[in-house]
């Protein structure tokens, strides 16, 4: 984006001994969305130590580049250690490559063709329980929607409807638990009995043993073709040779599942919310789907010719990233924009902050689809759109979220169009990911579309 040299800046109104934690426990999104103002690379403070946060995607693009000096680590990954173990998401460098090279099978362009048909299924089997005029808890809905495609495809676990509907009950306060207990500096009160702590640690539990019953049921079960959860039972250590311990095992499918479900079930409720908003755009996805599916379901193949349903994906991923906030931890000394920093120094990136910079995208605040079309898109500059960050650690459900969302988007806009109930407001909750708030919605059927009888 510039051609001078990058501004270092600090973030004025950090608190004695909580710093900036407080403004990012109470308003994340504003206080993250103004550090732009103060720099490419803003100091700011986290209990009494400094992080830096990175608000210029060239910036951006060295530290995800190198992500070994730049190697997982800071406040969130040290926490979430304590709910995803040393699996994919967390694994520092050393111990990333062999893992992404064993679990990657599973995410194979030919295998998500074939996990479409599932997505299909579930989306058909989500709305089958609409009635025109009731209201529909859209995150719920779309969360148990996404825990199900996710278990039957990625894991090619049975979706015993025991093991998703602990899920759904336990990882929202699981992931709310690790959030909150980033942002308390004070460790010794990470133990105390208090409600937040408890409930944190009953979910925690919870999850464990809805794990270990889906593991117990695979061992059981007759060899896949190579699911997730087949190919862990199948794979060797890194360095030792040997099978991973079932601990390992756990640890790798709950972060599948975690990272895999409320990430796209979010994405998809906010692209319902913009939907309803803005009309002129709601028609254009009709009409798109009208026109190429004349009212049969969408398949893997239809997605080339579906590019509006595709960018309304991409701009609610613009607008809503659901991962909206990482951090990263220096393991050696290093150079940042000019400013030295020590190893072990804190490095956070938002693609929320990218996202809505105005230096980046025009008008960052308006919904526009059409950006995405792609005599609009090569406008955009390089590393500006993020949401599924980059380099080697970029996220290996990338393609399958985009191809669950456009299909989900398809299934349910051929039939139903979504308002928001009366009362209902976006309440933007920027927690372990960014979701919406409650949103209850109330389906109306579209006037017959071709091929819907
Ligand atoms: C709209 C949906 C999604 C978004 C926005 C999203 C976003 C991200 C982002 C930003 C990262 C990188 C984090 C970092 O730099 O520290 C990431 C990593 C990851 N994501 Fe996703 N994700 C989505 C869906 C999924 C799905 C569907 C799965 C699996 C089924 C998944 C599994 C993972 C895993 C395992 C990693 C760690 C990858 C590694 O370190 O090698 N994500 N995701």
């Amino acid at each position: 984006m510039s051609l001078t040299a990058p501004r270092v800046g600090t973030a004025p109104g950090a608190l004695p001994v909580l710093g900036h934690a407080w403004e990012l426990r109470t308003r994340p999104l504003e206080f993250l969305a103004a550090l732009p103002a103060h720099g490419d690379l803003v100091e700011i403070r986290l209990g009494p130590s400094p992080g830096y946060v990175v608000c210029a995607p060239e910036l951006l693009r060295h530290v995800l580049a190198d992500s070994r000096t730049f190697d997982k680590g800071g406040p969130f990954f040290d926490k979430a250690r304590a709910l995803f173990g040393d699996s994919l998401a967390m694994a520092r460098w050393a111990q990333h490559r062999w893992q992404r090279r064993q679990l990657q099978p599973a995410f194979q362009t030919a295998r998500i063709a074939g996990y479409a048909e599932v997505m299909g299924e579930e989306v058909a089997r989500m709305t089958r329980s609409w009635r025109a005029g009731s209201t529909v808890g859209l995150v719920d809905a779309l969360n148990a929607l996404a825990l199900r495609i996710v278990t039957r495809s990625v894991l090619a676990a049975a979706a015993e409807d025991r093991a998703v509907a602990e899920f759904q009950r336990s990882l929202p306060p699981a992931v709310e638990g690790l959030y909150r207990r980033t942002l308390t500096p004070v460790p010794l009160l990470h133990s105390l009995p208090t409600p937040g702590n408890l409930r944190y640690f009953r979910a925690r539990r919870r999850i464990r043993r809805a794990t270990d019953d889906v593991i117990r049921a695979q061992r059981a079960a007759p060899p896949d073709d190579g699911g997730l959860v087949s190919l862990l039972l199948s794979a060797r250590h890194g360095e030792h040779d040997g099978p991973l311990s079932d601990a390992d095992i756990r640890d790798q499918l709950i972060v599948m599942i975690g990272a895999g479900s409320d990430t796209t079930a979010n994405a998809l409720a906010f692209a319902y919310w913009l939907l309803a908003g803005h009309p002129a755009a709601e028609e254009r996805l009709h009409q798109e789907l009208d026109d190429v599916l004349k009212g049969r379901p969408a398949r893997f193949d239809d997605l080339d010719s579906l590019p509006y349903t595709r960018s309304v994906v991409s701009e609610t991923l613009r607008l809503y990233p659901p991962g909206w906030f990482f951090t990263r931890a220096t393991t050696a000394e290093t150079e940042l924009a000019g400013r030295r920093l020590p190893s072990g120094t804190t490095v956070l990136y938002s693609p929320y902050i990218l996202h809505r910079h105005p230096g980046l995208f025009p008008e960052p605040e308006r919904f526009d689809p059409d950006r995405w079309l792609p005599e609009r898109a090569d406008g955009t500059p390089r590393g500006a759109l993020v949401p599924f960050g980059g380099g080697s650690r970029k996220c290996i459900g990338e393609q399958f979220a985009l191809t669950e969302m456009a299909l989900a988007l398809a299934g349910i806009s051929a039939r139903w169009a979504l308002r928001p109930a009366r009362g209902t407001r976006l309440t933007p909750r920027a927690l372990g990911t960014l979701s919406p708030g409650p949103l209850s919605m109330v389906p109306r059927p579209r006037k017959e579309a071709p091929g819907h009888g």
